[in-house]
């Protein structure tokens, strides 16, 4: 005989229906999110959580009632320097009582299918703990690093022809800024998404914030008193597209020389302040994120592979994804590169997690080959680590959504 227990206990992921949430559904919603996140009780937070009900999508129970959702929000993303669709994914969320019975992963996997049918190549999150989502094909790759240094470790006290900026920053930034994140990959790409960053960057009135363009680097900048007699400098957003850049924005804080001790910088780990310093002066940002990718073929297809290449011959491991599992040649197509599904043989053989990190610069084919992550010939890991310009991984915490 079962026991009622034992019924409830075995009802797999199979028995609840995913469907889109609606603005119905806000009061459910809202329940559900209290018990797994919170949310701050303020007059803004429906208003906010109603506009959240388009990109996210629900688990019901066979009695209508909601015990699962995640929200897959649409960005652009940089991978060599060309904009990229990206599936943003958050607010994973199963209540207690429906927990590991695979509600979660079906709902991932829900979000993969919707992404690959609009084209998507790429998807990051912002994991709890990076194993529950490194089994379902996302991967670590690094982000930045903040760094929290004395002045002096700038260099000494400059001058500056900077002037800050009025109005919109948005407005005044968002070209330079897409010419300096363009040079990394999987930068924010800040042309679409559901939120905008240059609102919550915006310097309000009287809290010491400032922005500057400084032609070939920008930053946004505020000084925050700790203590009655200390000052840091905190750097909201900065990046450069040239070593000219990165002087100008170094000059720039070396200004601050007198009025604050300390400054708070995020950089990109693969950068010259990061070089110096992270290994004495990181602190944590609980900003780990992962990439995974949604579909090898819009993933990889049209990213530089010279002419002069071999094509390769990529063994796909996803165990989640089936529609990636698989072999694909990925060969030079005139501009970029081709991706095809080709039987046979493979030059390398990786798993899915192994693609972000080969492809945007977090790691090297060596490294990934002693994680156990890809084998095969050396050339043929080359062309593959290749296909990312040459350009190491960046995502700004004012990026985070
Ligand atoms: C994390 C959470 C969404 C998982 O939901 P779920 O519906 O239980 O997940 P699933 O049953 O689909 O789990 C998928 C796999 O991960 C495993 N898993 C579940 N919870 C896990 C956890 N906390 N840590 C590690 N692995 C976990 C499951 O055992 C399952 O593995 P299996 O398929 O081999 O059995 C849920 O625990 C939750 O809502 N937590 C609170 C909110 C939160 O932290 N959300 C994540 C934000 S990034």
């Amino acid at each position: 005989m079962t026991t009622p227990e034992a019924a409830a206990a075995s009802t797999g992921a199979a028995g609840y229906a995913i469907r889109n949430l609606t603005a119905d559904d806000l009061a459910a919603y809202r329940a559900l999110r209290d018990h797994s996140f919170g949310f701050p009780d303020d007059a803004e937070t429906d208003a906010a959580f109603r506009q959240r009900m388009a990109s996210t999508i629900g688990a019901f129970d066979g009695a209508g009632r909601l015990v699962a959702s995640a929200a897959g929000h649409r960005f652009e993303t940089f991978v060599a320097g060309l904009p990229r669709r990206l599936l943003g994914i958050g607010a994973v969320q199963t209540e207690v009582s429906a927990r590991r019975r695979g509600v979660a992963r079906r709902l991932m996997l829900r979000l993969l299918e919707r992404a690959r049918d609009e084209g998507t190549g790429w998807s990051m999150l912002y994991p709890f703990d990076p194993r529950f989502y490194e089994r379902l094909g996302w991967q670590a790759l690094p982000a930045g690093v903040r760094l929290r240094l004395p002045i002096a470790a700038l260099g000494p006290p400059s001058t500056t022809d900077a002037v800050a900026l009025e109005g919109p920053l948005g407005a005044a930034l968002a070209p330079l800024y897409r010419r300096c994140a363009a040079l990394w990959n999987f930068t924010n790409a800040r042309t679409t998404g559901p939120w905008d960053c240059w609102d919550d960057l915006q310097p309000a009135a009287g809290d010491r914030g400032a922005a500057f363009d400084l032609g070939d680097a920008y930053a946004v900048l505020q000084l925050r008193s700790e203590g009655h007699d200390s000052t840091t400098l905190v750097v909201h957003d900065a990046l450069w597209c040239s070593a000219a850049g990165h002087a100008a924005l170094l000059r720039l804080l070396r200004a601050y020389h007198g009025q604050a001790e300390r400054v708070v910088v995020d950089v990109p780990r693969d950068s010259d302040l990061a070089w110096s310093w992270t290994d004495a002066h990181a602190v944590p940002t609980h900003g780990t994120r992962m990439v995974r990718v949604v579909d090898v073929a819009a993933a990889l297809r049209g990213l530089p592979f010279p002419d002069s290449a071999a094509p390769v011959t990529l063994r796909v491991v996803d165990g989640t994804a089936p529609w990636n599992d698989g072999t694909w040649r990925v060969a030079a197509d005139g501009e970029g590169c081709s991706v095809t599904p080709a039987p046979g043989p493979a030059d390398v053989q990786a798993d899915v997690r192994a693609l972000p990190l080969l492809v945007g610069g977090g790691a090297t084919p060596g490294a990934l080959r002693h994680a156990g992550l890809a084998e095969g010939d050396d050339a043929a890991l080359g062309a593959l680590h290749a296909l990312g310009g040459g350009r190491s991984p960046f995502h700004a915490l004012s990026d985070r959504f």
